[in-house]
């Protein structure tokens, strides 16, 4: 534990340093490559797809808010394995979300600052984490934009899995949820992270989503550290 924190550490001065561009951009892409994971630790949401068995339903996998890839890779990489694909949607422009925690600072603060510490676009360092993945299909859109991503997917096409990180505004979770839910597989799930956490308004949306709709939830799971809420949808049809 001692070690991991003080090799964060030294990354941390070290990823400081001022660089000339190139030079900044390499240290990037080594940074990316070798120790930059993803913002919710989406191996908690691959153990849960794990034990509900969620790769025996028919139906792909989806995530809204794919920041720079690193759990898109992680998603990517599981359900290759199950000829699944994970569509990725992403408006890819870091001032998109002004939505702030209780802290008071805002989503594009957090994206800004990772991304300045990186020295790459938001899209550079996605594309360098997903583009070796011929599984992974990028929607670079507005999640507000529904119909138009809709046309992106085949006419018949089905979720076995969703997990919504995009815009924290409450109109953009309850659209979000939308997206995956009128395409989830009965026995499916859709999660989402930052479930009571430090935006109350995306907990309160959640919240009010899963009673309007909970004739049609066989279950919920909650994993309280990575602040991620499981919606298991039942087997009935109707919606
Ligand atoms: C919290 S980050 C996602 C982090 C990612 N799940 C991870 O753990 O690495 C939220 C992402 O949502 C994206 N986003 C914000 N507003 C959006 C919108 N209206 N449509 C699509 N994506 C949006 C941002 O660009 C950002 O990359």
């Amino acid at each position: 534990m001692l070690v991991f924190k003080l090799l964060h550490y030294i990354i941390d001065i070290i990823s400081k340093i001022p660089l000339p561009d190139s030079i900044a951009r390499v240290r990037g892409y080594i940074y990316l490559h070798f120790f930059y994971h993803d913002l919710v630790g989406y191996e908690n949401l691959i153990k849960v797809c794990e034990k509900e068995n969620i790769v025996k339903l028919p139906g792909d996998f989806i995530e809204i808010g794919s920041f720079v890839g690193g759990g898109t890779r992680k998603l990517a990489n599981y359900a290759i394995r199950f000829r699944k694909r994970v569509y990725a949607i992403d408006i890819f422009e870091p001032l998109a979300d002004f939505t702030t925690c209780e802290k008071g600072i805002s989503m594009a603060d957090i994206y800004t600052n990772i991304l300045s510490s990186l020295g790459l676009t938001m899209f550079e360092a996605y594309w360098f984490n997903v583009s070796k993945y011929p599984n992974v299909i990028t929607i670079p859109k507005n999640s507000a934009c529904a119909h138009e991503i809709q046309r992106s997917f085949p006419e018949d096409q089905q979720f076995a899995f969703g997990f919504i990180d995009g815009n924290h505004s409450p109109e953009y979770v309850v659209n979000d949820f939308y997206l995956v839910w009128n395409h989830l597989v009965p026995g499916g799930i859709v999660a989402f992270h930052d479930y009571g956490y430090d935006l109350p308004k995306v907990t309160e949306t959640i919240d009010k989503l899963i009673q309007k709709h909970r004739k049609d939830i066989e279950k919920i799971i909650i994993n309280p550290v990575v602040h991620v809420i499981f919606i298991k949808k039942s087997g009935c049809k109707i919606s």
